[in-house]
């Protein structure tokens, strides 16, 4: 299709995708600290100097000066022009590009900006959450959680709420066409609608980055379905989310074990009794996608299963879908509960030691492939033998380059009696050699002030209203870098970019892309947290350095040949500020 791709759109698109999922299906990334790193891909190197900034969505290699954001990165990569690369990323996101028709017109005029789908989501979570405390229908909603025995706090941590048993609860508070978009409202086939969510509790599922992507709404009581959820929409994918893992990051980004439960009360229940660190699949199979994210955060994950026959087949259908992720260094394993307990009930029935006991019991997941895969087999005899290479052959193929491939498939021979047709010693001999990757310290060169202010006002777009609080006034001074930073400051407040990456975006092909894209991935040796207070620092610092250079060079020159009159009212200015 001709037609320009809309700038809200593109926009939008560095909002909803990840760059961070982007990269990490093209070139796997490990995380370590706040970024994620690998070996460039742009150019030949040992030790990574490649990382990727969640925060700031751009990339950034300290060895060849590679960066930009999502577009710019499968630009490079894949070696697209900027079309064919934002077409790409669209389709990594799921959706079709529009195009704008030569009167300006768009062909899918009606689409809410991503990112305002985002904030209406977020004020329906606060107004469920108000329901709860604050009226006599909510107070059902408390009673039922206290009777499961959640508390108030848990209640808080998780955002829960309550949605009114009426059909415009929401229809009378928000925009219509908003609510339809986020999923909040039924449409019917005359075209009317009302509230998808009527007297249920609510529990709002946030997204990595904290922002609130959908919901799920149990019932008060044994009515059916027992549980509604979002339906899929441009911000909701339910394979690709998992509920609790937000409050889960915020208590700690980097757990040592995620817990996979199947449902949101066992998460509550969890947390309830101290375990924050369980996170549930949204109603369906774990997927790849759902494993790969947790992936990023921790190395070790506990599947937690009911022991029925249900439970079984879903613990096997994970398990399937773990093997592609099993790279060296990760961990997955798998707890089957007695037949129907679910980790709220068993929690309860048992206490928490009892079932801190069986999460440090769940069986490996090498064990637990193999167990299976064997199940009924006669492994005293050829057929028995053969059926077991035939089975477990393809799906042990899944599993990346690695030990813990090169181990599964020893085990495999020696169950089945097959010749070792590798030696594994020798062979992880080789893995190590190819894996090993040494340290080393890249010193940060001593940054100016101007490149300071600069580079924190380029990755935190939203400091920009610092400046005015501070009570900082740009317009009479002059250092380097001046231009530059009226400039961005003036894109920030036009277009109010959500992200550095969208500010990046607004910079293509202009004279300053290069050291903006410079500036964005600029190391500053900032503490995590710190970012603004160092930016309100910088920014007083650099003022007062600008003036006191403008100070000495209007004394020189009245001295030497005399002032103009407005020359000699900024230095009546400069002189009283002083003072
Ligand atoms: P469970 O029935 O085990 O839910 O379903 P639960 O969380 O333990 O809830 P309680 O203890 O009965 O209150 C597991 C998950 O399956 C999905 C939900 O995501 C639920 O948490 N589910 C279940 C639905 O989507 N719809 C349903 O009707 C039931
Ligand atoms: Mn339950």
């Amino acid at each position: 299709m001709s037609g320009r791709i809309p700038r809200q759109f593109i926009d939008d698109l560095l909002v909803r995708v990840d760059i961070v999922d982007l990269i990490d299906s093209r070139v796997p990334l490990k995380k370590t600290g706040s970024n994620f790193t690998a070996r460039c891909p742009f150019h030949t190197e040992k030790t990574p100097s490649f990382s990727v900034n969640r925060g700031r969505q751009i990339y950034h290699c300290f060895g060849c000066g590679a960066s930009g954001n999502a577009i710019g990165f499968l630009m490079e990569f894949s070696h697209l022009g900027f079309v064919e690369a934002v077409e790409d990323l669209a389709a990594f996101a799921g959706v079709d590009v529009p195009r704008e028709l030569i009167d300006g017109e768009s062909v899918q005029p009606d689409k809410k900006a991503v990112s305002h789908i985002y904030e209406v989501l977020a004020g329906v979570a606060g107004f469920y959450a108000e329901q709860l405390r604050g009226n006599a229908e909510g107070s059902i909603a408390v009673d039922y959680l206290k009777a499961r025995g959640v508390s108030g706090e848990v209640a808080r941590d998780f955002s829960l709420g309550y949605a009114p048993n009426k059909w415009d609860a929401l229809v009378a508070r928000f925009d219509q066409a908003d609510l339809i978009e986020a999923g909040m409202l039924v449409v019917r086939d005359d075209g009317k609608v009302y509230d998808r969510f009527r007297g249920r509790l609510m529990f709002p599922i946030r997204d990595k980055r904290k922002r609130v992507v959908g919901f799920g709404g149990r019932v008060l009581d044994d009515s059916l379905p027992k549980y509604l959820n979002s339906p899929e929409t441009v911000v909701f994918s339910k394979s690709k989310e998992l509920y609790g893992l937000c409050e889960l990051l915020e208590k700690n980004s980097k757990p040592g074990r995620i817990l996979v439960v199947e449902g949101y009360m066992d998460v509550i229940a969890l947390a309830q009794f101290g375990i924050s660190n369980a996170v549930a699949a949204l109603g369906t199979a774990t997927s790849k996608a759902q494993i790969d994210l947790l992936f990023r955060f921790t190395s070790e994950l506990v599947f937690c299963f009911d022991g029925d026959n249900a439970g079984r087949q879903a613990a096997w259908k994970a398990t399937d879908a773990a093997l592609p992720c099993l790279r060296d260094g990760r961990q997955i394993k798998i707890m089957l509960l007695p037949q129907g307990q679910d980790p709220d009930s068993l929690l309860r029935a048992e206490n928490l030691s009892a079932f801190m006991e069986r999460i440090d019991n769940a069986r490996v997941l090498s064990d637990y492939f193999f167990e299976n895969i064997v199940g009924q087999l006669e492994l005293a005899t050829v057929e028995g033998r053969s059926q077991l290479l035939a089975a477990a052959t393809p799906l042990l193929e899944k599993v990346p380059a690695g030990f813990f491939r090169e181990m599964m498939f020893a085990r495999l021979q020696e169950l089945s009696g097959s010749r070792i047709a590798v030696d594994v010693v020798e062979n992880q001999a080789r893995l190590k050699a190819k894996f090993n990757v040494g340290k080393k310290v890249i010193p940060s060169p001593r940054i100016s002030l101007a490149r300071k202010v600069l580079g924190l006002l380029l990755q935190h777009p939203h400091f920009a209203g610092l400046i005015e609080r501070e009570g900082v006034v740009l317009d009479d001074l002059s250092f380097a870098g001046v231009e530059l930073l009226r400039e961005v400051l003036q894109r920030i407040a036009l277009e109010k970019p959500e992200n550095s990456a969208i500010l990046l975006e607004s910079f293509r092909g202009t004279s300053q892309e290069k050291a903006v894209k410079a500036l964005a991935s600029l190391n500053l040796d900032v503490p995590e947290g710190g970012e603004e207070s160092e930016f309100c620092g910088a920014l007083q610092q650099l003022c007062k350095q600008a003036k006191e250079a403008m100070l000495t060079r209007l004394i020189e020159k009245e001295s030497r040949e005399g002032l103009m009159i407005e020359e000699k009212e900024v230095l009546r200015k400069l002189l009283r500020d002083k003072a």
